[in-house]
This record gives structure tokens, sequence and C-alpha cells, in this order.
């Protein structure tokens, strides 16, 4: 099957069939391929070429133009094919942001002109790759080597701001300016000696207080460029905490942008559950709950928001659901992109009923977590018993039956 798209739709992945216009105006010496390497991208979004011909038959999957997460469930996403082809975009795409961002960060040292382009190119193909399978592509930017740490984390941490600003339903060009806040975020870490930045071990408040200057410096870098005010303030913000116990300017809660709230959040997320010289890396579930309990440092209606676009919950929190039930969170092992509950309350009735188990993932659509709940609000202020009773598969509603007739 063969379809126009506008250049701006094209991702990689798809098969190009024909480029419209003059020839003398086409970048390729080829008029039919497969876009495997976002500087194919960089290169047609950047020529006078308006629209292309796509064979959907020949692209990998079913590449289309980019639609919203809800939008696939035509598609079975769990077929080994799929994945497989999932997999191979996502490997690619990860490959090719890490490699442009090297790039970028190498031409900024020497004083060179960033080309936004190509950038705009990154978080497309950053977009369409989460479209097709958010959490292959996640788990893949989870993967980093130390030595190009700094790269990796500044794609992961780009790619999960693009997430999260779909989740929150922010506008295309929102969305574009939070993954071009995340690409550059820690961008002042190439003025910070590599010493510092690789050390195996806790850092002297000397390399503290040098380390410290990287939001001003890459702001700084950022200013000489010709890239947007949003982006900059992530960059310069996102050590900020809502407490005020942040830096460089200690700023509190509504002081702090939106931007640079969800770059906290992305920061530390992707730092946490990466791989350093002096740590492990935490499962997703463990971050999330680590961060969840950390008071003051973010903001606790985005955390949430985050906890969602990546699926991810603390084990045993109590979340309120669309139809109207509560249920405790659990633990899904290796499955972490699919959450599994227990739905044990009915919050119309304000009664317990038999636990039944539920797992919500990007194709089961029919249910969806609302919030995080208070128990008290709910009158369960035995809370604590009772979640242990829920995780232990034990159904409360029986004990409770049994205790009332003793
Ligand atoms: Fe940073």
């Amino acid at each position: 099957m063969l379809k126009r798209i506008p250049v701006s739709d094209v991702t990689v992945g798809m098969y190009v069939q024909s480029i419209d216009g003059p020839w003398l105006e086409q970048p390729f010496w080829r008029s039919r391929f497969l876009i495997t390497r976002v500087e194919q991208l960089a290169k047609l979004r950047s020529s006078k070429v308006s629209s292309v011909v796509i064979n959907l038959d020949r692209s990998l999957g079913a590449a289309k133009p980019c639609t919203r997460f809800r939008t696939r469930k035509a598609i079975d996403p769990h077929s080994a094919q799929r994945r497989a082809q999932d997999l191979i975009v996502a490997k690619a795409v990860a490959a090719d942001a890490r490699r442009f961002m090297k790039n970028v960060f190498d031409r900024v040292r020497t004083g060179k002109k960033i080309d936004l382009a190509e950038l705009d190119a990154v978080i497309a193909s950053i977009t369409h790759a989460l479209v097709r399978n958010r959490s292959m592509l996640l788990g893949i930017m989870r993967l980093k080597t130390s030595d190009t740490y700094t790269y990796f984390h500044s794609v992961a941490v780009g790619t999960l701001m693009i997430n999260f600003a779909r989740e929150l339903g922010l506008a295309e060009d929102q969305v574009r300016l939070m993954g071009l806040g995340g690409l550059f975020h820690d961008l002042g870490k190439i003025e910070i000696s590599k010493a510092i930045l690789n050390k195996p071990g806790r850092l002297t408040p000397g390399e503290f207080d040098e380390m410290r200057q990287h939001p001003v410096l890459g702001h700084d870098l950022l200013m000489a460029e010709d890239v947007p005010p949003l982006a900059r303030d992530v960059c310069l913000h996102h050590h900020e905490r809502i407490d005020g116990g942040g830096y460089p300017q200690g700023l509190v809660g509504g002081e702090i942008s939106l931007a640079a709230r969800m770059g906290a959040i992305c920061d530390v997320y992707d730092a946490l559950t990466s791989n350093r010289p002096y740590k492990r890396a935490s499962s997703p579930v463990a971050a999330i709950a680590a961060m969840y309990s950390w008071e003051g440092h973010f903001d606790p209606k985005l955390m949430f928001t985050f906890m969602k676009s990546i699926a991810v919950f603390p084990i045993g929190m109590l979340v309120r659901l669309r139809s109207g039930h509560l249920a405790v969170v659990r633990d899904n092992g290796r499955r972490a992109s699919r959450a599994r509950l227990t739905v044990f309350y009915d919050i119309s009735t304000r009664r317990l009923v038999s636990p039944r188990e539920l797992i919500l993932s990007v194709t089961n659509v029919s249910e969806l977590i609302v919030e995080a709940a208070d128990p008290s609000a709910f009158g369960l202020d035995d809370w604590t018993d009772l979640r242990g009773q829920l995780l232990s598969g034990i159904d409360p509603t029986l004990r409770r039956k049994g205790m009332g007739a003793n």
C-alpha cells in the first residue's frame, strides 16, 4: 500500500517509494530506500522536498505517521515478528541519537553552531520509536557504558522528557522543546574534568563544587546558540528541588518551571537506573520507590504522572482506578512495563470486594490508574495490615467475614 505523507511525518523504519518534486532538488541518489538512520531523516528534512510516497508494506512493521499510543490497538504488539522489528528500530534510534549527541557536544566544545534541524530529526525518530514500542525503547536507553555516559544519559533524558510530555498531553511543539531540553540538560558537563565526571567514589567538597557549576556552564553555552529559552531553562534548573534545597539558585516550588521540574525527575530516574563506576543500576521499580519517598525533592503530582508515563509504580502503593475502584500495586517481576494490580475496593459502595488481579499495559486501555489514593479518605485506617494481606494473596473479605462470625 502506498501513501503520500509530508516530510515532517517521515520517521525511521519507513520505506520511501518515491520522492516528490524536481530531480535536481532531491537529496538522495536513490529514490527508493528504507530509512534506517537519523542522518537520512535529517537530510530529507533539511532539503526542499515537501512530501514523499511511503510503501507501507515494505516499511518496518506498520510504520505510519506518528499517532498517539492508544491508537495502536489494531496491531498485535506482542507478536514475535513485531517485537523483533521494534528492537531493530529501537537500537538504531538509540545508536543514531547517541552518535548525534556526541557530535553536537563535540561541536559546541570547539565553538561551532548547533544545527536545530538535525536535532529535530533526532527528536522525531525518538518519538516514533516511543510510539512503536515504548517499553522497548526505554529499556534500550537504560543500557550505557561509563565512557559514553554523558551522551547516553542525555539521549535517555531527552527520550524520557518526550514520553513524559506526551503523557501530560502537551502540544507537539512543546513536546519537541521538552525533548530538546532533555538532550541538552547536561551540556555543561563538557567543561567539567573527566577525572571528576568518572570518579569511582564520593566527590570531595571541592570536586562537588566544581560539578555543581555544570547547569550554569551549560546555560551559558546554550545562550551563545540559537536554542529556545525552554530548553535553556531545563539546562539551568534541572538540579533545583521544590523545597528550595537544590542548585544553582535554590528556587522553591512554582518558581521552578514545569519543564525544569520534569527535567529533574527524568534526570534522577535515568541516573538511578544506570550503571555507574561507583554503583550498580537500580531496577525501575526500586528507583521509582526511592524517588517517591524523597520528600521535598520533586513535584509529587508530576512524579505520579511520570510513573504513569513509564507504567512503573512503587509496590504497595494505593491507587484509584478510572472504573471507580481502589487497587494496590504488586510486584510484576521483570515485566516492569505492565503494572500488575490487585483490585479490592469499590468506591461507590465504600466496601471491600473479592480481590482480582489486573495487568495494565499500553494496549490495555479499558482501565487506567487515575491517581495515588489516601487510605484514610476511604476509611482504610488499617491500611498497613490490609496491604500486607493483599500483597500476600489473602482475600481480606473472607478474613473479615470469618472474624465477624467468631
Ligand atoms: Fe545535571
